[in-house]
């Protein structure tokens, strides 16, 4: 029994992998030598392989029976993992691959629209293509949560977030407008909070039967390396850089991305009264959670 697996940068690759795969299971080819050839023939910016199901690292089907809340319907199974998987019943069939689409993205964020600047209207949505590229799991956006430790059902989704973000920002440009003459560009600020949380989706992997977010992983950088790839202009890389108070901080240097960290995290339905709030979280994702400020005070009066 093979598994096909086929991801490509555009449709012909794709379509070359597919009918190569096809060939080769007609054919009773060797698979790792078909996946070699074709590693060699695609290079890495489309991947195919014919492999043999469970031998070796590689992202598998979920366990439909694993209560992952429908957030993830393929991981990533090290050789270690796959040992363990094959207690489940062997699949017969094969499995065709696809990453997000411009629809899938628009469907998410019909906001996009609204963006004046017709390149950052396509960044924005190129940027989701780019990391659904670097890890096909997520087939659904509205399924991806702002964190694995917090539930949808709770604090709501990464979407919610992030047109809180575009709400909010929407009735920042007037604000500033009026009252300090600070002319805010609400196209940066738009496409800024589609795409500053997007390599989330290369972040939250499956592990352990659970998503979890990869060990030192940062988002905000990663999403910024992201927009620099695709050309985006440098002031929006960098306010998507400095997005996160999460990890290691990239300090602001502009308006624009100073004002961004601040309303990323007041768009989250995190708060104290529902377990740690995102202050507490963010202080606790640094370990700064020590020392207990209010404990410690003393009055200089008292
Ligand atoms: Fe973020
Ligand atoms: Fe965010």
């Amino acid at each position: 029994m093979v598994e096909v697996r086929v991801r490509g940068r555009n449709f012909a690759s794709a379509r070359l992998a597919v009918w190569r795969s096809f060939l080769a299971l007609r054919f009773h080819e060797d698979p790792m030598r078909v996946a070699d050839e074709l590693t060699l023939g695609l290079g890495r910016a489309s991947s195919l392989a014919v492999l043999p199901s469970n031998s070796q690292s590689g992202w598998r089907e979920s366990n439909p029976h694993l209560n992952l809340g429908g957030v993830a319907r393929f991981h990533y199974a090290t050789p270690a993992c796959s040992r363990s998987s094959d207690k489940q019943p062997a699949r017969s069939d094969s499995i065709l691959r696809v990453v997000l689409t411009d629809s899938d993205v628009l469907r998410a964020f019909p906001g996009i629209k609204d963006i004046a600047d017709a390149r950052l209207r396509k960044l924005s949505i190129d940027v989701w293509r780019s990391v659904s590229e670097r890890n096909p799991a997520w087939t659904d956006i509205e399924a991806i949560p702002p964190h694995p430790t917090m539930p949808i059902a709770i604090h709501g989704n990464l979407v919610k977030h992030v047109v809180a973000m575009v709400r909010i920002s929407e009735a920042l440009v007037p604000i500033y407008r009026e009252l300090w003459k600070q002319d805010l560009d609400l196209d940066t600020f738009r496409a800024a909070s589609y795409v500053h949380d997007a390599a989330k989706v290369i972040e939250f992997v499956e592990k352990d039967g659970v998503v979890a977010a990869i060990p030192g992983y940062n988002h905000a950088i990663e999403a910024a390396r992201i927009v620099r790839e695709l050309g985006g202009p440098e002031p929006l890389a960098h306010v998507v850089e400095a997005h996160s108070f999460a990890g290691a901080l990239v300090v602001p240097r502009t308006r624009d991305a100073q004002l961004f960290l601040m309303l990323d995290p007041m768009c989250l339905n995190v708060f104290p009264e529902q377990g740690l709030g995102v202050v507490e979280r963010h202080l606790k994702a640094n370990g700064w959670d020590d020392p207990k400020t209010l404990e410690r005070y003393r009055s200089p009066g008292a």
